[in-house]
């Protein structure tokens, strides 16, 4: 504006300083949220009831999303099961396709069948979980 002095450097240090707290907010939703706007960061503990096992068919992976938990049966009585909150930043991994997860955070991949690592960046092996039927339920965790 004509005739209007430029503020003042004190006035300018106050509006930068009222900025950085709401980039920092901003930072630290990035950084808890992924990109899925999932909560949910931890596979289960204590063993979880994952339903039927006859959901997963000899030779078949299931993602369990709500759990984080994939499993993949193996044979008619072997089960494998995996954590599939991502080793490289955590993010909840939310595709399986075949035995295949891709996570949707940086595109890492891994093997449902054996939580190795397809694809990086990610380099570390997804967490195996113990796994049992019970009373004809998956139980992992
Ligand atoms: S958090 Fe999964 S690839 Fe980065």
């Amino acid at each position: 504006m004509p005739g209007t002095p430029p503020p003042a450097r004190r006035t300018v240090l106050r509006a930068a300083a009222a900025v950085v707290p709401v980039a920092g907010l901003g930072i630290t939703a990035c950084s808890s949220g992924g990109s899925d706007g999932g909560s949910n960061r931890s596979a289960p503990t204590a063993p979880t009831d994952l339903g039927a096992s006859d959901e997963v068919k000899v030779g078949a992976s299931k993602l369990y999303t709500d759990e984080n938990v994939v499993v993949s049966r193996i044979s008619d009585d072997e089960y494998k099961a995996f954590s599939t909150i991502c080793t490289h930043a955590k993010c909840p991994i939310n595709k399986l396709e075949g035995h295949k997860l891709i996570c949707p955070c940086h595109g890492s991949q891994f093997d449902a069948t054996n939580g190795k690592v397809l694809h990086d960046p990610a380099v570390t092996p997804l967490a195996e979980l113990p796994v049992k039927v019970e009373d004809g339920k998956i139980v992992a965790g």
